[in-house]
């Protein structure tokens, strides 16, 4: 059994709690990084080496953390990021992620390589306001991309994220040491029988994705859809220049969870030189290219962290999946109601009562490297 879900009082509870109730296939998927690790590791331990300058005898009686990511609003500046293969965890998979998404107000990323279909995903919505974004891996079969471009686009998907750091998948050596039991995903690989299953998850469901993806096909990109695309996987400032210049919507500072290069520096770390880079050439601020950064993020003050030094809204990933892993939609509800007590109590205790007041000089990120 697991403990009553009050008992969970942060974002970590939750991990403890997943290795536990999981069958080690999933938590070799979920749980796993890149060949050593390091990157995964360091995308937690980055948070640790930045400090706060909190100031006082300001009011805060009320605190305000709501904002708008890509001109949709939400009611924390995090949002639910795409991460495959949800039925690993729990029947109900991603539909979890939507409802408690719904019933607490922020927002979701849907995974190319759900294992719920694209409309259960869209039919899970607890409203007609509620807002989705989706994250497309591009298949070297174009056709089969823009039909789920179309798809999302008329299922009102709000934004289209991009992911670009991923050619390859990465070498997961837990996830490979175990044989993939099929969980339905719907992985657009044209030859679904002759998938290897032997070499884990994310070896099995990926061989679509097409590795000749360049800066050229975003034109191609942005003839097919009217959303608002953002580059996901973004890990310096001349890409993140780049992608500005294009009049691209944004970038997610990320290194996919630790899961693809290790050695990849941390988004939080990136975020320093994407901010004067941009800034240097007046491209920041700017409300028509928002930065995101994901990975590692567990705590409100993480996340105060990020907007602190430019950042609109972060992504948050496992911990979401091992909420509903052990608890369903409760969970994920759960998990997002103690990360808005945490920004409550950090706003008032950094002297912030909105997220406009959460400057860069409330940061000291001198330790956090070189740039
Ligand atoms: C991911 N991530 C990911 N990203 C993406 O663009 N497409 C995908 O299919 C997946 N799948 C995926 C599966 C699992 C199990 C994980 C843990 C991650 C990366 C994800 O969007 C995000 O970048 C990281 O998860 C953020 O780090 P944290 O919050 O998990 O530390």
């Amino acid at each position: 059994g697991v403990p009553p879900l009050s008992q969970c009082l942060n974002l970590y509870d939750f991990e403890v709690i997943a290795k536990r109730v999981l069958k080690p296939t999933a938590w070799a998927y979920y749980s796993s990084g890149a060949d050593d690790e390091v990157t995964m590791r360091e995308n937690t331990s980055a948070f640790g080496r930045i400090w706060f300058r909190p100031r006082i005898l300001r009011d805060v009686s009320h605190v305000d953390y709501s904002t708008s990511l890509l001109g949709q609003k939400s009611t924390l500046p995090v949002y639910i990021t795409a991460t495959a293969l949800g039925k690993l965890g729990h029947p109900d998979g991603e539909k979890n992620l939507t409802v408690a998404a719904g019933k607490e107000g922020i927002i979701q990323m849907i995974p190319t390589l759900a294992s719920c279909s694209f409309d259960e995903i869209v039919g899970a919505r607890v409203n007609d306001t509620q807002v989705q974004f989706m994250q497309l891996y591009v298949n070297s079969n174009r056709k089969i991309t823009e039909k789920i471009i179309q798809k999302a686009e008329d299922a009102g998907v709000k934004g289209l994220f991009v992911t670009v750091d991923a050619p390859q998948l990465g070498r997961r050596e837990k996830d490979m040491r175990m044989k993939f039991d099929d969980v339905g995903s719907d992985h657009q690989n044209q030859n679904k029988d002759n998938v290897d299953r032997s070499q884990g998850a994310a070896r099995a469901i990926s061989s679509f994705i097409d590795p000749s993806l360049s800066w050229d096909d975003l034109t191609w990109l942005r003839s097919v859809t009217k959303m608002p695309i953002v580059l996901k996987g973004v890990q310096t400032w001349e890409d993140a220049v780049r992608a500005a210049e294009l009049g691209l919507s944004g970038v997610v500072l990320s290194n996919h969870g630790g899961r693809q290069l290790d050695f990849a520096r941390s988004g939080i770390e990136v975020l320093g030189e994407v901010v004067d880079a941009l800034r240097a050439r007046n491209l920041f601020p700017n409300p028509m290219f928002q930065i995101f950064v994901d990975g590692g993020i567990r705590r409100a003050s993480d996340v105060l962290k990020a907007v602190a030094m430019g950042a609109t809204a972060v992504g948050i990933g496992r911990p979401f999946l091992y909420a509903y892993s052990a608890y369903g939609s409760d969970g994920v509800v759960h998990a997002i109601q103690l990360l808005k007590a945490e920004m409550e109590m950090n706003m008032r205790l950094l002297g912030a009562p909105t997220l406009k007041d959460v400057v860069p000089e409330m940061v000291d990120a001198r330790a956090l490297g070189t740039h």
